[in-house]
């Protein structure tokens, strides 16, 4: 496997002022959940450095909560859109001065959070973190939750998965009219083929322009955003935040906090088993609720939710039949299964490493080990093969997107050895 030096050495040369960047050449600034992944990673390495990537995450936070996709620590090229486009100004973050982008990314910081505690036992970093991360939670349930179960995001690029078939369909709806500007991502033809279509960025920058015309304003974004969408993997790792902030508050000896975080994270995970699941296609699926109708895709996001151990028996028993389609490549887990498949192209078909890394840890909570001990394998096959790509063609293995690409390198850190932390029902 490219070792743990290559790692440790990418990771490194990535790292700016208490933060690492995603990528030197596609993303050159910090972005939410690439973070919480690269602390996971480090918490192996360098746990000083985890902490601080943490910690940097959290200063970026808005004051209501909302911690941003992206923050711009300084200036960089070769990025669109930066922050003359979103124009957030630097005014709205709890503990900087710093401008960010207008949405958030799935909360990942909160089992990132609770990794490197594990990793580490440094109270004072888990007292540290502690009052942002419930900060966060309830930003989610006070702006982004209609009935106090389920969590909505507000653009494809706050999912994650920027370019999943999941959102064509409430992309179609709306017509972003005559946007003009000057995609940056493209930075060669090869990569041209593997980056989301001007289809999809003509909407995102649409969503964009809306969000900065209406201030960012939550509310009138509720009702007047095409795109409003119960994201299945948001929720998977919402109910998941709301367990970790839950252990780190018992921890703490805050028994009254504990007890409320496990009460949501068993809110939202019941929601998600009784409502989410779809029994003809085998996973949970995200939630349209502009047209308020589910959005019924095979991906990878939809296996996730055994995370948080959303699904019943039964549930899982019917999984197991639609990992197989998963598991019917060279290397598992593409992140999309179906019709649209791509296997080039970012998230319609490649494998991405840190799904798989969600993805094991959720079958090992399931008690799937066979099946995670695959993902395992497969992981460790693609980042031997082809070194710290960003996403990798399911059937040939052959790296895609991004070289040096860092959740890559930092996730190869959690496979290398065997002290990870156990994943824990949570
Ligand atoms: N993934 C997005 C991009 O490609 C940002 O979150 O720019």
């Amino acid at each position: 496997m490219h070792g743990r030096e290559s790692a440790v050495s990418v990771l490194d040369a990535n790292r700016r002022d208490g933060y690492t960047i995603p990528s030197a050449t596609l993303y050159p600034f910090q972005w939410n959940w690439d973070s919480a992944f690269v602390a996971v990673g480090l918490a192996h390495a360098d746990p000083a450095a985890a902490k601080r990537e943490i910690r940097t995450l959290l200063d970026a936070r808005w004051e209501n909560g909302m911690v941003p996709q992206i923050a711009f620590w300084s200036d960089a090229a070769g990025y669109f859109p930066g922050p003359e486009e979103w124009r957030v100004g630097a005014d709205r973050t709890a503990h900087a001065d710093v401008e960010t982008s207008g949405i958030t990314q799935p909360p990942m910081v909160a089992l990132a959070a609770e990794y490197v505690y594990e990793m580490t036992g440094d109270e004072s970093f888990r007292d540290s973190v502690l009052p942002d991360l419930k900060a966060h939670c309830e930003w989610w349930l006070r702006e982004r939750s209609d009935d106090g179960e389920l969590v909505w995001v507000r653009h494809p690029w706050a999912t994650g998965m920027d370019d999943s078939p999941a959102w064509v369909g409430p992309l179609e709806r709306f017509d972003p009219g005559d946007v003009s500007y000057v995609r940056k991502d493209r930075k060669d033809d090869d990569l041209a083929e593997q980056r989301p279509t001007d289809w999809d960025y003509d909407r995102y920058v649409a969503l964009v322009r809306q969000g900065r015309e209406l201030d960012w304003d939550e509310a009138r974004l509720r009702k007047e955003s095409p795109f409003v969408v119960e994201d299945v993997l948001t929720n998977a790792l919402f109910a998941r935040a709301c367990g970790s902030v839950a252990a780190l508050s018992a921890d703490a000896g805050d028994d009254a906090a504990a007890e409320r975080w496990r009460a949501q994270a068993e809110t939202t995970r019941r929601a998600l088993s009784e409502r989410r699941f779809d029994d003809d296609l085998g996973l949970f699926v995200s939630h349209d609720l502009v047209a308020d109708e589910p959005l019924p895709v095979r991906s990878v996001a939809g296996l996730l939710p055994t995370l948080a151990g959303a699904p019943t028996d039964d549930q899982f028993e019917r999984m197991r039949e639609t990992l197989a389609d998963f598991f019917a490549y060279e290397y598992a887990a593409p992140s999309y299964v179906g019709p649209e498949m791509d296997y080039d192209r970012y998230w319609r078909g490649p494998v991405w490493l840190n799904t798989n890394w969600l993805l094991e840890r959720g079958l090992r909570r399931m008690g799937a080990e066979r099946e995670a001990d695959r993902i395992r394998a497969d992981s460790r096959r693609l980042l031997d093969r082809e070194g710290f790509r960003e996403y990798f063609n399911p059937e040939t293995g052959s790296g895609r997107g991004s070289d040096r690409f860092s959740w890559s390198a930092a996730l190869s850190l959690t496979w290398a050895g065997d002290d990870a932390p156990t994943e824990v029902a949570r």
